[in-house]
């Protein structure tokens, strides 16, 4: 029997998870996206080819691998559509070649999953999340409330009557909010993508992915978002609306907590943010904006400008913590490469104390960081692909964070083709 590996975000996001889920995917028989929905942008390069996925899980480039959207995910069947059909424009049917298959219990976005989502940040003012408007708070409210529509609910015959009960209760509470909308052609294009939907296979995720480690396969399931932005732990109220951390990939797809492998935690060689929230390392000046110009910190789903700051050593600590990471994964080391020096925050001063946690109160009195400064390596490492070639004050700096955060590095990337990627050990 195998195990299935986890491979999450440790920061804020946007750490470059499809990037390493589509280079590791030859490794694995199945990729599952376990939680979160189109909210998430996950790039990947290759051959020249830049593609931008939201619900379709980062395997779907590999001829041989198999790709789930887990139960924990909820979709938005008219985003899904979209990305079958761009991918299909590519040269690429993951429907034809049967190589995607969708969880029944997966929850539905509604249109006015989405106004609830816009009407509610629209009145919160100056104090809104800068949520992704894509309907996320509100659906995933509907699946505890117990209200939802799940993926397999599509193909009973009353399907529209309790849709229309649905979309009844949500106008009644947009009637409280002065907000204005129209919901007629979201309408129809809602239904002609369920009708679409209906042609991927709805599989039960538990099942499913057992099944793959009964028979000895391997499983990897693919994070969104990152742990900061977790429902639970992440800087509340600022966080998605799902467990992003290892526990959420056992509700998110049906396995037990002893069914987890390895963990791969996935962090960029400094820190971006988008949306609002606290940041502690966070650049306010020129040197935040060099970061966001060399890293294209942009965001992949709303092109919102990411806000960007120094390595977080507190919160990756916090965040191993939270996920049993086995293995580390450091992104975008190449946009450090102009830099004479770069710093890691090692502490936070906060309270009048030197502490190394992020602190419950990190909302309402923001934390100083204490920096280490550490030499630049000034070279282009967008071209190795050998380890002897990591000039020596990059193997420094990854070396200082393995023993900060006591787990090794396992890859290295260094551009944001597959092909830019260093395994180290
Ligand atoms: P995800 O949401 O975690 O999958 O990450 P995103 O795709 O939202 O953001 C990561 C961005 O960084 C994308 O534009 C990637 O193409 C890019 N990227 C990934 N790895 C690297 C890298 O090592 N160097 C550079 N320069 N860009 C990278
Ligand atoms: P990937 O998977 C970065 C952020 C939003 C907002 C907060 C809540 O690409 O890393 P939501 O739409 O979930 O209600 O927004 O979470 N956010 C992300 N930030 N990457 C993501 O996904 C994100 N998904 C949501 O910006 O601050
Ligand atoms: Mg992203």
């Amino acid at each position: 029997m195998t195990q299935v590996d986890v491979l999450l975000g440790l920061q804020w996001g946007d750490e470059g998870k499809g990037k390493i889920v589509d280079v590791l995917s030859p490794q694995y028989d199945l990729i599952a996206r376990f939680q979160g929905g189109p909210n998430a942008g996950h790039t990947l390069e290759f051959d020249g080819k830049k593609f931008v996925l939201n619900t379709i899980p980062s395997g779907i480039f590999n001829e041989k691998t198999m790709n789930l959207i887990g139960n924990g995910v909820v979709i938005d069947p008219i985003i899904l559509k979209r990305e079958l059909d761009n991918l299909r424009a590519a040269g690429h049917d993951p429907i034809a070649t049967g190589k995607l298959v969708i969880a029944r219990k997966a929850h539905l976005i509604l249109p006015t999953h989405q106004l609830l989502d816009a009407a509610n940040e629209q009145r919160m003012g100056k104090d809104k999340i800068g949520s992704t408007l894509k309907g996320i708070g509100p659906t995933y409210m509907d699946k505890t409330g117990r209200n939802g529509l799940r993926v397999g609910d599509t193909t009973l015959p009353d399907f529209k009557e309790r849709y229309n009960k649905l979309v009844e209760k949500h106008k009644e509470i947009l009637s409280h909010y002065e907000f204005e909308y129209d919901l007629t052609e979201k309408e129809a294009a809602f239904f002609e993508a369920i009708e679409f939907i209906k042609s991927i296979p709805h599989v039960d995720s538990e099942h499913y992915v057992n099944g793959f480690l009964k028979a000895g396969k391997k499983v990897l399931a693919e994070g969104a978002q990152g742990t900061l932005l977790d429902i639970d732990f992440g800087s509340y109220p600022f966080v998605t609306s799902s467990n992003t951390t290892t526990a959420g990939a056992c509700t998110g797809l049906g396995i037990a907590p002893n069914k987890i492998g390895n963990v791969y935690g996935i962090f960029k060689a400094y820190c971006t943010r988008v949306g609002g929230g606290p940041f502690p390392t966070e650049l306010d000046d020129e040197v935040g904006e060099n970061l966001r110009q060399v890293g294209h910190e942009f965001g992949a789903t709303t092109g919102r400008a990411r806000r960007c700051g120094w390595i977080d050593i507190p919160a990756l600590k916090y965040a191993i913590m939270l996920n049993g990471v086995t293995e580390l994964i450091m992104m975008k080391a190449d946009v450090l490469d102009g830099f004479d020096t770069i710093y890691a925050c090692t502490h936070y001063e906060h309270n009048g104390e030197t502490i190394d946690y992020m602190p419950y109160d990190i909302i309402s009195v923001k934390p100083t960081p204490v920096l280490k400064a550490i030499a630049g390596w000034k070279t282009d490492v967008t071209k190795i692909n050998k380890v002897e070639e990591i000039p020596a004050n990059l193997a420094a700096y990854i070396t200082f964070l393995e023993k900060e955060l006591e787990v090794p590095v396992k890859y290295l990337s260094v551009g944001p083709d597959r092909v830019q990627t260093l395994e180290l050990i």
